[in-house]
This record gives structure tokens, C-alpha cells and sequence, in this order.
């Protein structure tokens, strides 16, 4: 189904993101037939180039990061004609004047800023004095959304002076992943999770996110920010929200981002012990992560491990076990729940100790696995083995499930129909950042160095002894 007619100018429109994410995903929509016939795209940048350039540097965009299937759709030629292009200088006025005579009334208008925090202000108010935005328009930004509360709080001022928090959409593109929407249709889809779903029943939760990538070539951005303000603050943040938050009454945007801040406001400060940060070493031809960001004497973690507790009457009692990295063994995302052993076991030693296991996969290939408890075959006795209910997506749904859009796509088509659920509103941010500055300023102030990891590994040592110390392991990164 098409979204309404738009007219969407992406500031930053010639860079990495916008050609590796955005301008691929939103050909994915065209193709899908969701993209009206009028729909306007609009790149806006410093770089002097005209419409024709611009579709030059998007066509080679797409057959560079859009795979052989997508470059090679015949509808290319005609979504290259919705694009438009106009050389824009955020600090100045040159081409805001051009950018707003592209622009038609009557339609949707939405401004995507796919650019450094350090602009926003000076976008938001030229949208506003140049007469391109208006009430109904839509903002989109970008992560990093500040480095700590203090530039959070003022960038969330400086954009609240020119749009209302209605008209603006914050980006964490985890929340656009299938699977993270999947989270709350299995709890609040089903009656046989919620049940369980307190300290009662679940002895831990894990969220693992990990990574073969280096940091690439944004070494110098990463050394600044490391793994708790790049992955932690944002992204697991959110994923923790979704699986720890309440029932919120229905699926609107501010009843689930209501739920969410009350995650985030109930973690506890965390213990010195309860944090493992690890930076990983050279191997073979691989780079350290020191040399990867030039910085021989850098003290930035590249991993991070810890282990939260929430203050609240579900979750009291129940730790959530967080870790993500760098150049680990796998790329692999998975959020398991684990639940307790049974109160007692009516089959007695023989029978071993057995729990049930809830894991959802977010990537690569995603979907759910649920470990339960069974005979073991045979004439062996009462011997009890764990086997997986297993249900990969794309196996349970067929090829439907394979042709889901990426998370970029399906959040730009929710902004412009409007739809903020899948945003992080201003308080939220805010409420992150207040949890991360001061764990941040703690391992600071104490120089506290990162433990050494190799390449290809599950972490340090110590992100192991986090949960070995409780009687616990991580489950396998595959
Ligand atoms: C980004 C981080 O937000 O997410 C990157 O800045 C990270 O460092 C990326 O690699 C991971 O995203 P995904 O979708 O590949 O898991």
C-alpha cells in the first residue's frame, strides 16, 4: 500500500549513510510499489553537483550496496527521476532559497538529517526561516544523539525551538529490525509468556550483540565514544526496554514510550565489578584496536560486558547480563530469557538439572528457539535431555519472511506516515545518557584500563567470570 505523496530532502544526502541505508532501502520501497508515483527524494549537501550527478552517485550507490538483485530491478531508471538535488550549506544561506522552490504543497514534508549532531541547530532554524517546514512537517535524526545528558539536553532544546516533539523522529535503527517488533508481538501477542515473564519464573536474562567488524574507518568517531555510548546507551538500551518493560495499554507511540522510560528510570547504579570492558589485540594480519584508531595510548573499550539489576516488583531479584563488541567470533544478535529450574524434581537425580531457555534471535537469521525439557529416547530410564523448539522465520513463513524491509525503510516509511512508535522521544534519550555519564565518569576517574581480547574471541576472560561468579554462563555465540 503506498504512504501518502512526500517530499523528503535528506541533509547529507552524498554521504556514507544515505548511500549505504537510505537511498538503497528507499528504492527497496519503490520497487515494492509503496513509493507514490510523485513522491520527491532530495539531496541536500555541500558538494556543488546537479539532479543528474546526484542520480549518478545514487544509481552507482545502489549496484555498490544493494546487491545483485536490486541493482539489477528494471524500475532503477524511473526512481532515479524522483530524485532531485540541491547544493546546500547548513551554516549559510546558499541553496535554501533553490531547496524551498523544490518543494511542493499539500504533501507530506519530511527532513531526514543524516548528519553530525553538530548541525542540527543550524538546520532546524534555517527549515524554519527559509520557510520550508511547517506544523505538519517531520524531522528525522540521526544517532549520535549526544555524547552525554549535557549535549543531549541541548540538542533535544535546540530542535524543540523550531518542531514540536510530535514532529520529530530519533532514529535507533535497532528498533526498525523485524525481529525487536517481533519482541512485542511474542510477549503481548501470547498468553503463555506473560505469565512468567517476572523474577518469579526467569532466573536471568542475556542480551548479547556482537560483531566480527572493526571499527573501520570511523576510528576517530569510535575512540571518542567506545562501546557504551556507541552500542550500550541506544540500542541494547532499547532492546532491554522492550523485554523488561510493562504491558503498556495499547500500540501507540507514547503508551509503549511511556513503558520504556520506566525501564530505564528503575536501573540500578551498577557496581564497579558488574562492568568488563575489553579492547581487542592484534592477530596475523589484523589490526589492534589501538592501531585501528591510531591511538596507541587509547583507553576506549571496543566490548563491554555488564550485569544490571532492575528496581521494580517484576524484575527485583532477576539480573539482565548485557554484552557487545568488536571482532568477536560471530555476528550475532540474541536476547535470551532463562528461565528457573522446576521447584522440585520428581525424577531425582537421574533426571538432572533442567530449565527452559527462550531465545530470540535478532541477527543474522532470525527467529526464536525455545529449550524444552524431554525423555531422552530410549530404554536408558527416566533420563531428561533439553531439546529446541526451533522456528527460523524464514522457514515458518516461507519466502515472505526473506522480503522484509530493512530497518532504515520501513522507519522512513513510518515517518511519513506519521507513525513515532518506533522513535526514541527526547525523555527517553535523556533518561539513557542520565544511567550512562556516570558509569562512564566512575571508570574514568579510577583510569580504569580494558582487558586485552583476541580477535575472533567471546571477550575478555572476565566478561566469562561475570556470569561463571553467579553460577551462570553466556549462551554460545554461533
Ligand atoms: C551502529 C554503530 O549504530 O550500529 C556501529 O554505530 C555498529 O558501531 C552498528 O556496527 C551495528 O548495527 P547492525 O545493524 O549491523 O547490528
Amino acid at each position: 500500500i503506498p504512504v501518502d505523496d512526500f517530499d523528503l530532502v535528506i541533509f547529507g544526502g552524498t554521504g556514507d549513510l544515505a548511500r549505504r541505508k537510505i537511498l538503497p532501502g528507499l528504492f527497496r520501497r519503490f520497487c515494492a510499489g509503496q513509493m507514490p508515483a510523485d513522491a520527491r527524494i532530495i539531496g541536500a549537501a555541500r558538494s556543488e553537483m546537479d539532479s543528474d550527478g546526484f542520480r549518478t552517485l545514487v544509481r552507482d550507490a545502489i549496484i555498490e550496496f544493494g546487491g545483485d538483485d536490486l541493482s539489477s530491478r528494471r524500475e532503477l531508471p524511473d526512481f532515479l527521476l524522483q530524485l532531485h538535488y540541491v547544493t546546500t550549506d547548513a551554516r549559510g544561506d546558499g541553496g535554501w532559497k533553490e531547496l524551498a522552490a523544490q518543494m511542493r504543497s499539500g504533501v507530506v514534508r519530511a527532513f531526514y538529517l543524516s548528519v553530525g549532531p553538530g548541525l542540527f541547530a543550524d538546520i532546524a532554524e534555517r527549515l524554519t526561516s527559509f520557510g520550508l517546514a511547517d506544523a505538519a512537517s517531520r524531522i528525522v535524526v540521526e544517532k549520535p544523539f549526544g555524547r552525554d545528558l549535557e549535549t543531549a539536553r541541548a540538542l533535544n532544546h535546540d530542535l524543540a525551538k523550531h518542531f514540536d516533539e510530535s514532529q520529530i523522529y530519533r532514529i535507533d535503527h535497532y528498533l526498525g529490525k523485524e525481529t525487536v517488533q517481533n519482541l512485542m508481538a511474542v510477549r503481548f501477542g501470547n498468553i503463555l509468556f506473560e505469565p512468567l515473564w517476572n523474577s518469579q519464573y526467569i532466573d536471568h536474562i542475556q542480551i548479547t550483540v556482537a560483531e566480527t567488524v572493526g571499527v573501520g574507518g570511523r576510528g576517530g568517531y569510535y575512540d571518542k565514544s567506545g562501546a557504551m555510548r556507541d552500542m550500550v546507551q541506544n540500542h541494547l538500551m532499547q532492546l532491554l526496554c522492550l523485554i523488561a518493560m510493562e504491558p503498556p495499554s495499547k500500540f501507540d507511540p507514547d503508551a509503549v514510550r511511556d513503558e520504556k522510560l520506566k525501564v530505564i528510570r528503575a536501573l540500578d547504579d551498577v557496581e564497579t565489578h558488574h562492568i568488563v570492558r575489553g579492547q581487542y589485540s592484534a592477530h596475523g594480519d589484523m589490526k589492534s584496536y589501538r592501531q585501528d584508531v591510531e591511538n596507541e595510548r587509547s583507553f576506549t573499550e571496543s566490548f563491554i560486558a555488564l550485569k544490571l539489576q532492575l528496581s521494580n516488583w517484576r524484575w527485583a531479584g532477576t539480573p539482565f547480563y548485557l554484552r557487545t563488541g568488536k571482532r568477536m567470533k560471530a555476528r550475532s544478535s540474541e536476547i535470551t530469557v532463562v528461565f528457573k529450574d522446576p521447584p522440585h524434581s520428581i525424577f531425582g537425580d537421574e533426571g538432572g538439572q533442567h530449565h527452559n531457555e527462550l531465545s530470540i534471535q535478532l541477527q543474522p537469521n532470525e527467529g526464536m528457539t525455545l529449550d524444552v525439557t524431554i525423555k531422552e529416547p530410549g530404554p536408558g530410564g527416566m533420563r531428561l535431555v533439553d531439546v529446541p523448539l526451533d522456528m527460523t522465520f524464514a522457514d515458518a513463513l516461507g519466502p515472505e519472511a526473506d522480503d522484509v524491509p530493512d530497518a532504515y525503510e520501513r522507519l522512513i516509511m513510518d515517518v511519513i506516515r506519521g507513525n513515532q512508535t518506533l522513535f526514541m522521544r527526547g525523555d527517553e534519550v535523556e533518561a539513557a545518557w542520565s544511567w550512562t555519564d556516570p558509569l562512564i565518569e566512575k571508570w574514568q576517574a579510577r583510569s580504569d584500563v580494558p582487558k586485552p581480547y583476541d580477535i575472533g574471541s567471546n571477550g575478555p576472560e572476565d566478561a566469562l567470570m561475570l556470569m561463571h561468579r553467579d553460577g551462570r554462563r553466556w549462551r554460545d555465540i554461533k
